[in-house]
């Protein structure tokens, strides 16, 4: 049932603290900058820059961060320790999130201390960080699974001694909903306002934090993409798209930077979105059976229950086993081809004669099979290699140099990258990102034979700034040349899509 409220709910973002806790992921003091803009343009209302007592580099990213005067709140956080409250200091920070263990298990296997002591410590940092005139966000870490009248305790002690914002952090991510609406119910009755900070651990953690907003909780701890620790915190992508379309509250994020935002943390993380994630997964808005196709087709609240503009984002289709002819009919278009219906069929079935082997077809195979059924001739691509060397080995930095033609112009350009295929990849993309915005989106690699003479078999998947993809694949002993060769097919076919494009008036580019 939708309710509406005009509250906004306060979205504090711990990417830069909680998601960098994902293991294997280290940000620089500049990726750290760059995300905390990104978040301030998003909209969020809190940016938790980092743990300042960890190391100089930490610090030194969240005095830049600081610095920035961005249009948010930066918070840090500290143990329940004056070294912890003073590093926080040191980096310009005016608002600290303070946390102590508070659950039995914590505090004897943990810390090694009484509930008494642990609540002397809550109290004495809380009263130190309010004489610097610090802003404090009060965590009893592994609250939910803390004894309810000594967490109780805790949380009012801290509010006598200044704190301004109670955090209910579900650690473990051990809570159910209702347990969290109880929970947040009761400590409602202290009268300061309430965080949640839910993992993920059971998949549980977005459905446990909506369920604190609607206790009457009005802030959310969220991370971009939902990293963070194991199973990592609950995304704010998701919370925030579920909270304004089900139950219809409000936030100040900008839902159409959503998308952008999550591939910028993606990126510098490293950490990759699992294509079947909402929201910001490469599926999400991606159509392939027929029957869910022509739904889409005719009018695409039948199989999504969002436009995916709302969150930065294009609907796609795919060719497959499951195609019918009017998905296949709405893919050729794109590319301005309009097969009759019954060189549809054909198309449609030579289609799933291929799926059947269990090929994965392309918007390139796709293009074949059409322009042979439809005897048109294959389509020329505005981009011609013309020819690319590439250097590697042990010392040596792997470089690229690639000589590329467009629309009758030269490029040649080099770069650098981790191995000989990604100095490839970046080489044609510093070219083609820069005249034409074409990304790499996606890379598959995968041998097909045996051996070291292995047949290999490149998948990609290219963007352009308009949101139209096309996927291609190359196969070749080689694997730096599948990989050419699989890239320029891809930004060819994505280019033939953005001069087909004539609804939303692209025409940059003729055939
Ligand atoms: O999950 C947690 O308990 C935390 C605390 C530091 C608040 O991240
Ligand atoms: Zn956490």
């Amino acid at each position: 049932m939708l309710r509406v409220s005009n509250e906004y709910v306060r979205i504090y973002d711990t990417t830069l603290r909680d998601g960098e806790q994902t293991p294997g992921v280290t940000l620089t003091p500049d990726d750290k900058l760059l995300i905390a803009k990104e978040l301030a343009r998003l909209g969020v209302d809190v940016i938790e820059a980092g743990f300042p007592i960890i190391s100089k580099g930490e610090q030194d990213a969240i005095k830049a961060i600081t610095r920035e005067g961005l249009n948010c709140e930066i918070s840090g956080l500290a143990r329940c320790e004056r070294s912890d409250i003073d590093a926080a200091v040191s980096c310009n920070l005016n608002y600290v999130h303070i946390f102590i263990a508070t659950s039995d298990i914590h505090l004897k296997y943990k810390l090694k201390i009484s509930r008494e002591e642990a609540l002397r410590k809550a109290v004495e940092a809380t009263e130190y960080a309010k004489s610097y005139g610090l802003k404090v966000e009060f965590s009893a870490e592994d609250a939910t699974r803390s004894e309810r009248e000594y967490l109780k305790q805790v949380y009012k002690a801290v509010v006598e001694a200044g704190a301004d914002r109670l955090d209910v952090p579900d650690t473990v991510g051990y809570a159910t909903p209702k347990y969290i609406y109880d929970l947040i119910s009761e400590l409602k009755t202290i009268n300061v306002p309430l965080s949640i900070h839910c993992h993920d651990d059971f998949g549980l953690a977005v459905a446990n934090s909506i369920a604190a907003i609607e206790a009457g909780a009005s802030c959310a701890h969220l991370t971009i993409n939902g990293i963070g620790e194991r199973a990592g915190n609950a995304s704010l992508e998701e919370f925030v798209m579920a909270l304004h379309c089900l139950y219809g509250k409000k936030t100040r994020i900008n839902t159409r930077l959503l998308y952008e935002t999550s591939r910028l943390v993606s990126s510098l993380t490293g950490i990759i979105v699992q294509p079947n994630k909402a929201i910001i997964g490469e599926n999400a808005f991606g159509h392939e059976s027929g029957i869910h196709t022509h739904g889409i087709l005719s009018n695409p609240l039948t199989y999504e229950p969002i436009d995916p503009e709302m969150v930065g984002r294009k609907r796609w289709l795919e060719a497959g086993k499951h195609a019918g002819a009017h998905g296949i009919a709405a893919m050729l278009e794109e590319y301005n081809l309009k097969p009759s219906r019954e060189e549809t069929k054909i198309i449609v079935n030579r289609i799933k004669e291929l799926a059947d082997k269990g090929k994965k077809i392309t918007d390139a195979d796709l293009l074949t099979i059409a322009t042979e059924v439809m005897h048109k001739s294959s389509i020329e691509g505005k981009i011609k290699l013309n020819d690319f060397v590439v250097t590697t080995g042990i010392n040596v930095v792997p470089t690229a140099s690639v000589r590329l033609v467009f629309d009758g112009k030269e490029f040649i350009t080099a770069e650098t990258g981790v191995g000989p295929v990604d100095a490839a990849l970046k080489a044609i993309q510093k070219v083609t990102s820069e005249t034409m915005s074409i990304k790499l989106k996606e890379f598959r690699l995968e041998a097909i034979t045996g051996g070291s003479d292995a047949l290999a078999e490149v998948s990609i998947k290219v963007e352009d700034k308009y949101g139209h993809i096309a996927s291609a694949r190359a196969a070749g002993e080689d694997i730096v040349i599948a990989s050419v060769q699989a890239m320029i097919e891809g930004i060819n076919k994505v280019m033939l899509k953005r001069v087909s494009d004539t609804k939303s008036g692209l025409r940059e580019y003729t055939v």
